[in-house]
């Protein structure tokens, strides 16, 4: 896998046990259930749904990053050169995103901060999803999102929100959300 292109880490894992938990119910309730990720990397969250029932064909992909579109192509799934929903048509169940939510640091190396920094304050890059996200989703549509005790200034706007997982680690916690309008 290239260089730019975010490697599994915790938050990744912490989004995919989310998925492991939610997303039987979800399929049971609609087997038609239409996936869109919103900066996929690795694909590691794309494997997953498609492991736990959700139709390749109702799964969408799209980063700003050129490799990891490439990369997800080559793993099988639809995926769209994307700055969050600039190319992204259509209506879905379940949105996802584990964002770049870290405050900017001036020693981490450009190539990462793509996939790691969320703006100034960390929330910059979530609260431009949050905004446009709206547009995206189905009727009682749901979104999973990924922050951390260290992101700041998220604009949560009209979303309800509840706390899916938690996930401690040295100096931060990460915390898996569900958004629901
Ligand atoms: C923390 S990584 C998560 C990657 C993968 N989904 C995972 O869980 O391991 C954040 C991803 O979001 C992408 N990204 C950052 N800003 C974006 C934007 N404005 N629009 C779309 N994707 C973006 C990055 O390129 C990176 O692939």
């Amino acid at each position: 896998m290239k260089e730019s292109i975010y490697p599994p880490a915790e938050d990744s894992y912490l989004l995919n046990r989310v998925l492991e938990q939610e997303l039987p119910h979800l399929l049971k309730e609609n087997p038609c259930l239409k996936f869109l990720e919103i900066g996929c990397g690795s694909g590691i969250q794309l494997q997953k749904a498609f492991s736990l029932g959700v139709k390749k064909e109702n799964i969408l992909a799209a980063d700003i990053n050129p490799e990891a579109v490439l990369h997800c192509r080559t793993l099988g799934f639809k995926c769209v050169l994307s700055d969050l929903f600039e190319n992204v048509g259509g209506r879905f169940d379940l949105i996802v995103f584990n964002p770049p939510y870290l405050p900017d640091d001036k020693r981490e190396p450009l190539f990462s901060k793509l996939a790691t920094t969320g703006g100034t304050l960390g929330g910059e890059v979530i609260t431009k999803f949050l905004a446009q996200a709206r547009a995206h989703l189905n009727s009682g549509g749901k979104i999973f999102l990924i922050s951390s005790t260290l992101t700041r200034g998220i604009t949560w706007g009209e979303w309800k929100k509840e706390k899916l997982l938690e996930l401690n680690l040295f100096f931060e916690k990460l915390i898996a959300w569900k958004l629901e309008l």
